[in-house]
């Protein structure tokens, strides 16, 4: 049944001994930060005009799916604009006073981050509007008919918002960030060089062959790979020689249960499920969710993206539809009409039914 997701290779947050509590993993400026080409240079040029300029840099707005790294790169924003950065997140600001306490405790030019920016209510959504727009705050004071607003003048400052969700943003936020922003899975030549990154900072031993195995079942996102590096590491002193071959790679994946493109098993239950009780969509997100007891928005935000990446679900107007890879992917006859596909590997733990 499903596992706690705190447990999970694949899971949508980043856990306290990942990331900030990690120092020495996260790329702390441009020159250590691999992939994520095309955002990375618009970020460069960006960042040394407002440096130039001795201005904050214009809001931006990162978008993606979790894991890929949104929050190491405002530390990187902040770390290459030389000024301070808060961390906090979209349901953390519960009332328009925590965002003006945060906002007037900024100092000039500094990074805010909000992560979850999609999550903000709607009251202090209002407040961030003239906050990011003009540095003021307008604070009403009083109540009734002697009630008046003051405006407050605060620190120039670059709020970074982070998003899985860049459709729920409402407009009037998405058009104050002049910077938008979307983050890609990582090429498995990318994945394999952050790996390689990571081992050389743990003092892992990773043959190179190890790091390509890895990353290939990755799902092209750095946090499951570096997940995965040190569940492996631990196979491998346990069971091998302590050095990650190909084979040691092998072999841990195959204890997590990690197939040959990185499906982990809530992903093969989801196309199991939607194979065979729903004769492969088109079927609602919630409706698969439910099937397999699986929170709708981790389906949304954690699996399902690396699957549309994969080509083993299509979105359609009516609701979820599997396509004839994914049918050849889990060992499952696909129904008429439903293109055959060519899978690059096997079906992998299941016997094609009636054959
Ligand atoms: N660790 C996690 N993501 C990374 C990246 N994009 N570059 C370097 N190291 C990383």
């Amino acid at each position: 049944m499903a596992s706690p997701e705190d447990e999970r290779i694949v899971s949508p947050r980043a856990r306290p001994d990942e990331g900030s509590f990690e120092p020495g993993l996260r790329p702390r400026s441009f020159d250590q930060y691999i992939g994520q080409g095309a955002v990375v240079e618009r970020l460069r040029i960006f960042i040394e005009a407002a440096r130039d300029r001795a201005e904050p840099l214009d809001h931006v707005l990162l978008s993606g799916p979790p894991g890929l790294g949104k929050t190491t790169l405002a530390y990187v924003i902040a770390n290459e604009m030389k000024v301070g950065i808060r961390v906090t997140s979209g349901p953390a600001i519960e009332r328009p006073g925590d965002l003006a306490a945060i906002l007037t405790n900024l100092s000039d030019r500094d990074v805010l981050f909000i992560d979850e920016v999609h999550r903000l209510g709607r009251t202090v959504e209002e407040i961030l509007y003239p906050a990011m727009e003009e540095y003021a705050l307008d604070i009403i004071i009083g109540r009734g008919p002697s009630a008046r607003s003051i405006r407050l003048d605060l620190p120039r400052f670059t709020l970074v918002g982070a998003t899985t969700r860049a459709g729920l943003i409402t407009s009037p936020m998405r058009d104050r960030f002049g910077v938008v922003l979307r983050l890609d899975f990582y090429s498995q030549e990318d994945l394999s060089r952050i790996v390689t990154r990571s081992a050389g900072i743990l003092g892992i031993d990773l043959a190179p062959e190890g790091a390509g195995e890895i990353a290939r079942r990755s799902r092209g996102t750095p946090r499951v790979a570096n997940r995965l590096l040190r569940r492996i590491r631990d196979y491998a002193q346990v069971r091998g020689t302590g050095r990650i071959t190909v084979e040691a790679a092998r072999e841990g994946l195959r204890l997590l249960d990690i197939d040959e493109h990185g499906l982990d098993p809530v992903d093969r239950r989801m196309l199991l499920s939607m194979a065979d009780k729903f004769g492969g969509g088109p079927v609602g997100l919630d409706t698969i969710a439910a099937s397999i007891s699986e929170e709708s928005q981790t389906v949304e935000d954690v699996y399902e993206p690396f699957l549309l990446q994969l080509g083993f679900i299509m979105r359609t107007p009516r609701g979820r539809v599997l396509t004839g890879p994914a049918y050849e992917h889990i060992g499952r006859r696909p129904p008429p009409g439903v293109a055959q596909g060519r899978p690059s590997q096997p079906a992998l733990w299941d016997e094609v039914e009636g054959e």
